[in-house]
């Protein structure tokens, strides 16, 4: 028996057997992991679409849906970086109410790797959905099952490399953060709607179906690790002023819209609790930036906004080849940036970016951030 422990794996065994035992660079109270406020949280890994891609499209050849350019970044530190607002997004904010070190390096960025992922790596792609099919009008996107490829076999291995411990021990100190949905309803599902060759779908049946699609992305997340969860929710999309330019009479939200994006949301909030049981360990936040951002849009000046209508950079419209959603390049702004909702046609400032992200942060309140708010979640 004893000749036989000198056996190489028998020693590797023995080795990991007692790292068990030791405090290991995984485990969130080494290595300063836990901060004054009780949150233990080491970084993010982000999932979605535009609203919180922060480069990757940069790096798609064939991508329509960038936002490498002036005036996006106006407002940001390091300028034009892919954000799809003036300034930071929510994951920033994000990060920032979390204390994280760094802003989190887009996974399409060559020199995204190494010991530049230990706080998390950003997969999100604009214009991509929960379906893989969503976003093939804006020529390339990452669908979020690639998104969750990429995690898988790419980072993951070299997360293990960097942090000499398995991802299912380490993950637990990172949030996971997905936000996506709006473009399968606004350039996937409507857009079907209105063409001659669309399948008849109901939208409670396409609703569901997200929803289920969805459903098994989030436990593939947990399978490979993840605990700690944080939905986004979709934005009221029928409030956007990318709508309205296409409607140039109506005022107001587009109902049609907005009702959709309160389906998913109803049924993403639901699946909060649905799906916790089969999911053992883990937790899971909705942020309901709907609610946020609608409450703005009813009464802007209590929250300091001055216009929640216009879009604050000049939208390129679609008779001058542009989508009717993203900024000309180089075009002008608005004056303040602070006091308007929305950046372009679809994405909000800045300002609104950071109601969000304290919100869901410190917010008490279960209407806007359920069951527990993001600092509460940090702390588990
Ligand atoms: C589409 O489905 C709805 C209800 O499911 C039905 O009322 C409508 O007639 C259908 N339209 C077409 C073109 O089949
Ligand atoms: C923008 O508007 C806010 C609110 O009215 C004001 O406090 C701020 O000074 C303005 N900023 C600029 C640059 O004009």
């Amino acid at each position: 028996m004893m000749a036989r422990m000198t056996s190489p794996n028998l020693l590797l065994l023995s080795f990991s057997l007692l790292a068990c035992f030791l405090p290991s660079p995984c485990s969130s109270s080494s290595s300063g992991g836990e901060k004054e406020d009780g949150t233990k949280i080491k970084g993010m890994f982000v999932f979605g679409s535009s609203l919180v891609d922060n480069g990757n499209n940069n790096y798609l050849q064939e991508s329509m849906a960038k936002a490498d350019y002036l005036p996006y970044g106006i407002d940001f530190p390091l300028g034009p970086s892919g954000r799809f607002t003036n300034g930071k997004n929510v994951i920033d904010l994000l990060g920032d109410q979390l204390n994280l070190p760094s802003y989190i390096p887009p996974f399409t960025n060559p020199t995204t790797k190494g010991s530049r992922i230990i706080h998390g790596v950003n997969y999100a792609s604009g214009a991509s959905g929960i379906l893989d099919d969503t976003g093939s009008l804006a020529g390339q996107v990452i669908s979020l099952n690639q998104q969750i490829k990429n995690f898988e076999g790419v980072t993951l291995p070299d997360l293990e490399r960097q942090l000499g411990c398995k991802s299912s021990e380490s993950l637990p100190s990172y949030l996971i953060v997905v936000g996506t949905g709006g473009n399968d309803y606004t350039f996937n599902y409507f857009m079907r709607k209105s063409s001659i060759n669309n399948n008849n779908v109901s939208l409670e049946a396409f609703t569901v179906n997200l929803i289920t699609t969805l459903s098994a992305q989030l436990k593939r997340l947990y399978e490979l690790g993840g605990r700690k969860f944080v939905l986004m929710s979709l934005n009221p999309i029928g409030c956007s002023p990318m709508v309205n330019a296409r409607l140039p009479m109506r005022k107001g939200c587009a109902q049609k819209l907005n009702l959709a994006a309160h389906l998913f949301n109803t049924h993403l909030k639901s699946l909060v609790d649905l799906i916790k049981p089969h999911m053992p360990g883990s937790n899971l936040v909705y942020v309901n930036s709907y609610k946020i951002i609608r409450d703005i849009i009813k009464n802007p000046t209590s929250k300091g906004f001055r216009d929640a209508s216009n879009p604050c950079c000049e939208v390129a419209s679609i008779s001058e080849g542009g989508s009717g959603v993203l900024c000309k390049r180089g075009g002008t702004t608005c004056a303040n940036r602070t006091i308007l909702v929305f950046f372009d046609g679809l994405h909000p400032t800045e300002a609104v970016n950071d109601l969000i992200a304290r919100n869901a942060y410190a917010s008490n309140l279960q209407t806007q951030v359920y069951p527990i708010n993001v600092k509460q979640l940090a702390q588990i």
